[in-house]
């Protein structure tokens, strides 16, 4: 598949089959989101990989858990303070590291969600894990293998987005 059709195919799946995922490949998914950019090179990012009884009970803190509960694994990703050099940059770099394994898991044939109604309560997830004060939760993702693969998908026209008068030229 070349590059734009897997950005353009890859869809939020949201119901997942009960398959596990393996040690390997979850290595890889994070492998992707290392080799995103940031800026200075800081590589603000830091992630934490829960299944089982403990994933479930992240399920807990969202409504949105029966996609965490159906899903085989979960990312938490962090952004580590104590790297962080521009509090704005360093999100946009976390967003490029999310989106490099979302891309990488529907390059695999495995599907996830970006969960970031979750972040609400970020505070007691952080106090539920025992985490450093250092550590902000930025997003979940909720990982597996796909059940239900949503077909439709809408963007806004390429016009309403560029502000220039490039597409009429
Ligand atoms: C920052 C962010 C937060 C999101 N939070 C949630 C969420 O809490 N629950 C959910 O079901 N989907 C969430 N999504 C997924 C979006 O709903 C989804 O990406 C969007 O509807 C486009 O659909 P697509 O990913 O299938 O192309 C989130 C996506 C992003 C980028």
């Amino acid at each position: 598949m070349d590059i734009l059709t897997l950005i353009k195919t890859r869809r939020s799946i949201r119901k997942f089959k009960k398959k596990s995922i393996q040690k390997e490949t979850i290595e890889n998914i994070l492998e992707a989101a290392r080799w995103a950019p940031s800026g200075l090179n800081n590589q603000p990012w830091r992630f934490i990989v829960l299944d089982g009884g403990l994933k479930d009970k992240i399920a807990e803190y969202t409504k949105y858990s029966y996609i965490i509960k159906s899903a085989d694994k979960i990312i938490l990703v962090f952004l580590d303070k104590t790297s962080s050099y521009h509090y704005e940059k360093d999100l946009l770099a976390i967003g490029a590291c999310i989106q490099n394994m979302l891309l990488y898991i529907h390059a695999i044939g495995l599907g996830a969600c970006w969960l970031g109604e979750i972040l609400n309560r970020r505070d007691e997830i952080k106090k539920f894990l025992g985490l450093e004060e250092n550590l902000e939760l930025q997003a979940v993702l909720a990982i597996g293998k796909p059940a239900i693969f949503p077909k439709k998908a809408t963007r806004k026209k390429l016009e309403e987005l560029i502000i220039n008068d490039y597409a009429k030229l």
